[in-house]
């Protein structure tokens, strides 16, 4: 059975729907979500609905940060918070479906087992807050480590740089492989990128298809422009969110 894996859609609707289309198209019906439906963008509303039908959905650092602090956020980041908490807590909306919106942040999962396939957001090691990068292959601690709680592949988000990190401390790009992974034993932990923020340098979204062995790595185009709009007109967002979309950083 195929599943699509998204993450960090941080509010981006206009990434989602593109994504979502694209996913329907190859009839796919179970989506999972590794976290990071909100923030920076400026549809968190939007996009929580839709991510409370996924199959599960998991709690990114930013789910955690407005259920909770945010301490460890930068300036831009932590305004970006306060704004997205008053769209979660706007008195134009109807009462009942705020405390839903709040109720399934509270009750996101912060890691996810299913067979020996695990689904976390940003590590096995620290869930909600470690970031799995490229040159971390250098850091043999690090990757014993994360490895040795692996049962045998772990799906992550959270950097939003999609790959593969393989248990011979390798990093391969998506481009590397042809879009394609196919696991024949040992483990890899596999980043499926981001749908709403990319940061590799490619603004398309990104996001994966996993059918139990091969993972299809795919990049989808949506209207970054209308993103970035709405980002410049809503004051409580600083235009560096915008400006980064279209260059993919
Ligand atoms: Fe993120």
């Amino acid at each position: 059975m195929r599943i699509a894996i998204v993450s960090d859609l941080h509010a981006n609707i206009e990434a989602l729907s593109a994504v979502l289309e694209h996913i329907n198209a190859q009839n796919i019906p179970d989506i999972v979500c590794l976290g990071d439906v909100i923030g920076y963008g400026p549809n968190p509303r939007e996009c929580i609905k839709i991510m409370q039908n996924a199959r599960f959905c998991l709690m990114g650092n930013h789910e955690e940060a407005v259920m909770f602090y945010g301490e460890d956020f930068n300036e831009k980041a932590r305004q970006a918070l306060e704004w997205t908490k008053e769209q979660l807590n706007s008195p134009d909306h109807d009462r009942t479906e705020n405390y839903e919106m709040w109720n399934f942040l509270g009750g996101l999962e912060d890691k996810h087992l299913e067979g020996d396939v695990f689904y976390v957001h940003g590590s096995p090691r620290v869930p909600t807050k470690e970031y799995m990068v490229p040159t971390d292959i250098r850091n043999r601690d690090k990757m014993n480590e994360i490895f040795s709680m692996i049962p045998s592949l772990c799906f992550v988000g959270h950097s939003h740089i999609p790959g593969v990190f393989t248990d011979n401390f390798r990093f391969l790009s998506p481009d590397r492989i042809g879009g394609t992974y196919t696991h024949q034993g040992g483990k890899a932990l596999i980043n499926v990128g981001s749908v709403g923020q990319p940061r590799d340098g490619d603004p398309r979204s990104s996001y994966a298809v996993f059918d139990g062995r091969t993972v299809k790595f795919h990049r989808v185009e949506y209207d970054v422009r209308t993103t970035m709009d709405k980002i410049y007109a809503t004051p409580g967002l600083p235009n560096y969110l915008a400006d980064r979309l279209i260059v993919g950083r």
